[in-house]
């Protein structure tokens, strides 16, 4: 068990500090839910997976008018909430790949890593899903797969970090059900039907 300085509703506070997008916080929550569902189904810790999950973008609110600085404040405002280096640095590794905080180059090796980074791009593809087909009730992982095979929908999400749930040992179809299902049972707080 890793030790977490807050609890799961003083570290929401600290998300709705610097962020107030209602479509961002879905975001933070969904992306919450997806990595408690992989801990849960992984045998791992399901609180600190769905830390990450829920804070892994806490500065977006503060820099996402200049992309290339996303999570250039997050390691200051998580250091000062209490969080060690360690939590941090899995926090950073969403952006290994991405022009954000010179973190282009970094290429992410362990398992937490992965997971967070293919659970929070896995909600965008399957909100995008959501919207057309009217809600997420009775999403399938197949109608999900289609779409994920279906480059020029929600052509921004990133389908190389989706696929490394592979490295999870799950396959896709296994990792899109996991998410489907922790998505829908908190789509009543993402607005989703
Ligand atoms: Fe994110």
């Amino acid at each position: 068990m890793s030790s977490l300085p807050m609890t799961r509703d003083e570290a929401w506070e600290l998300v709705r500090q610097y962020n107030s997008d209602p479509t961002d916080l879905n975001h933070y929550l969904e992306s919450e839910a997806v990595m408690r569902g992989l801990a849960n189904y992984l045998g791992e810790d399901e609180e600190y997976w769905g830390m990450l999950g829920l804070l892994h973008d806490i500065d977006w609110g503060l820099t996402k008018d200049d992309v290339s600085s996303h999570l250039t404040k997050a390691p200051e405002l998580l250091q000062k909430a209490g969080f060690d280096q360690k939590f941090i640095d899995i926090v950073l590794s969403h952006g290994y790949g991405c022009d954000c905080a010179g973190l282009e180059n970094e290429v992410r090796t362990e398992k937490i890593q992965h997971a967070l980074a293919a659970a929070e791009t896995i909600t965008g593809l399957i909100f995008a899903y959501a919207l057309m087909r009217g809600g997420i009730t009775g999403m399938n992982p197949k109608g999900l797969k289609k779409k994920f095979k279906d480059k020029s929908f929600a052509a921004k999400v990133n389908r190389d970090f989706i696929r490394e749930s592979e490295k999870l040992g799950l396959e896709l179809g296994e990792f899109f059900a996991i998410a489907i299902a922790a998505i829908e049972e908190i789509k009543d707080q993402v607005g989703l039907k």
